[in-house]
């Protein structure tokens, strides 16, 4: 599913990594590890397709967007799915418009999200559409932002630190669900400092760190 051929990123002068290579097929929990300025989040950004590689490639499904903006944001729209640190959602929203936010219009979309209110009750979360996301504790705003993920059923799943922000309970909540979700068959792909979900991982992909 994701395909990464021969790439390199550099900040500045410092190189970030350099003829990196590696895939991350369906069905897969792959763990990104390094120490923190390793280039994790850069890393994950360039699968995403809000950040550009300065050499090598990235194929998602067997299709590239290259250097093209308007591809890299239908690639976006139709493969990917974001999970951070920091939940992500908009605070001034309620967690109903949060989660609308993410719909993909039914022609583009590859797999038929779950309604709203049902991802709300997987999460534990039903009956609380209408509050506002900055009214909802730390980890009720990780699960809004997987029930996020559930209304949309993306082929692609990036989670930055997904669990660093959480006690146990609902660490455990996020690590099970995500694979879950590759158990449906998405590639995802988790930054992390974690053992745990090291643990959880089919493989781990190394960043050594930057070089002048
Ligand atoms: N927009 C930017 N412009 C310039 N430098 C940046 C930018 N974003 C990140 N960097 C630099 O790139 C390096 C890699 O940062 P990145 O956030 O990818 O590391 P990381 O491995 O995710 O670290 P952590 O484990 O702390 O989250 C860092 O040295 C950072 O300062
Ligand atoms: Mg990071």
């Amino acid at each position: 599913m994701i395909e990464v051929r021969h790439a390199s990123k550099r900040r500045g002068r410092r190189e970030l990594w350099r003829d990196l290579s590696f895939d991350v097929d369906r069905g897969e929990v792959v763990a990104l590890v390094g120490p923190s300025g390793a280039g994790k989040s850069t890393l994950l950004d360039c699968l995403g397709h809000i950040d550009t590689l300065d050499d090598g490639t990235i194929h998602l499904d067997g299709v590239t967007a290259g250097r093209s903006a308007r591809r890299a944001r239908r690639m976006r729209r139709r493969f990917l799915g974001y999970l951070f640190q920091d939940f992500g959602l908009v605070a001034d929203m309620t967690v109903q418009a949060n989660i609308d936010l993410a719909r993909v219009p039914q022609r583009l979309a590859a797999r038929r999200g779950l309604p709203t209110a049902e991802a709300l009750d997987r999460v534990g979360l039903g009956g609380r559409a209408t509050d506002r996301a900055h009214e909802l504790s730390g980890g009720e705003q990780q699960r809004v932002a997987l029930a996020r993920l559930l209304a949309k059923q993306p082929e692609v799943i990036l989670a930055d630190e997904p669990t660093s922000a959480l006690d146990g309970g609902n660490a455990d909540m996020v690590l099970d669900l995500l694979c879950e979700f590759a158990a449906d068959g998405a590639a995802v792909v988790i930054a992390t400092h974690s053992a745990a979900v090291e643990a959880r991982a089919v493989r781990t992909v190394s960043l050594s760190g930057p070089s002048d």
